[in-house]
Parts: C-alpha cells; sequence; structure tokens
C-alpha cells in the first residue's frame, strides 16, 4: 500500500476530535455529579444542624462546624455552574434551571446570602444560645437553600 500522509492525518484528527468529545462529556458529566455531591453535603449538614437544635442541644458546639462548611460551599457555587450545564442542554441529569445564567447576578447574589446567613449561624452558635441557633438555622433554610431552589432548581413533580 502506498503511504498517504493526508489520509493519515485526516485519521488522527478524526481519532482527536473522538478523544476530545468524549473528553467533553465526561467533564461535564464530571461537574453534575460534583455539585450535586456539594448540595448533598449542604443537605446533610442541615439535617445535622435540625438534629442539634431539635432534641441533641448537648452538639451545639457542632453546628459553627457545620455552618462554616455550608458558608464555604457557598463561595464555591458560581464555579460548579459552568455556562452549558443546565437543563434541557446535552450536560445530562439536571434539575439546574436556565434561569441560573438568564439573572446570573441574582443567582450569584442567592448563594452569597446563603454564605451570609450561614456566618450568622455560626456566630450565633457560638453564643451558646440554642433558640437564637434555632431561629438562624430556620432563617438560613428558608432565605438561604429554599429562595434559591424556588427560582433556580426545576420542580420534582
Ligand atoms: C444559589 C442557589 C442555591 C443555593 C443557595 C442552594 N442550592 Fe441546592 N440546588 C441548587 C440547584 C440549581 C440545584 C440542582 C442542581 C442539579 O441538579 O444539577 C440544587 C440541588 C440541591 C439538592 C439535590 C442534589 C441532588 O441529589 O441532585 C439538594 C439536596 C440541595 N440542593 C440542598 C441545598 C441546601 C441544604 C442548601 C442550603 C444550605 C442549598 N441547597 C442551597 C441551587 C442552590
Amino acid at each position: 500500500m502506498r503511504f498517504r500522509p493526508l489520509a493519515l492525518a485526516a485519521g488522527i484528527l478524526t481519532l482527536a476530535t473522538a478523544g476530545l468529545a468524549v473528553a467533553q462529556q465526561w467533564e461535564s458529566s464530571g461537574i453534575l455529579a460534583y455539585r450535586q455531591s456539594e448540595m448533598k453535603v449542604l443537605g446533610a449538614h442541615m439535617g445535622a444542624i435540625k438534629a442539634v437544635v431539635t432534641d441533641q442541644r448537648d452538639f451545639l458546639a457542632s453546628v459553627p462546624r457545620h455552618a462554616e462548611d455550608i458558608a464555604a460551599v457557598a463561595k464555591l457555587i458560581p464555579s460548579l455552574f459552568p455556562e452549558g450545564s443546565g437543563a434541557g442542554t446535552p450536560a445530562g441529569d439536571t434539575d439546574a434551571l436556565p434561569a441560573i445564567w438568564e439573572k446570573w447576578g441574582d443567582f450569584q447574589a442567592q448563594a452569597q446570602t446563603m454564605g451570609k446567613l450561614a456566618e450568622e449561624l455560626a456566630a450565633t452558635a457560638e453564643t451558646g444560645d440554642p433558640m437564637a441557633t434555632a431561629q438562624a438555622f430556620a432563617k438560613l433554610g428558608k432565605e438561604g437553600c429554599g429562595a434559591c431552589h424556588e427560582t433556580f432548581r426545576k420542580k420534582s413533580s
């Protein structure tokens, strides 16, 4: 067979493109898995704090640790939502609504609000007042998590 450099080059290019497509697909499903895991971590922290303020008050000293991690995730949230990773895109199985990228400023502000409320919860728990801690927890759940989900997350049917 005669050596055909052009055909060879085309073949290499095809392989490289296919590899890139696979890599991109892997990358976008990776970000979904990671951000949904981070959200589950938030859910676990909230569950732990709820147990403390409900009837496990001996563990009040653990609340700042949970709340500080929630505040840390708040800073991360914008980078967990790269453009093109929402519902209705080829990114995969996600409840992230297109509104996130249409109202990006509001979305970021919502993440910041969650961070601020989590810091407030940590500071309140540090005072050792269980009632005030329960109130700060409820506020974080409603105005931090709930408010963002209301606008930016697909309702589960
Ligand atoms: C700035 C917006 C925003 C904030 C704040 C936020 N979330 Fe979310 N959350 C989302 C979006 C968007 C999704 C859907 C993500 C997806 O499916 O890719 C989600 C998904 C979730 C999920 C489902 C994850 C899964 O299994 O797919 C849980 C649980 C969750 N959030 C808990 C929380 C908790 C608890 C808080 C507050 C401590 C919180 N979230 C704060 C936007 C937010």
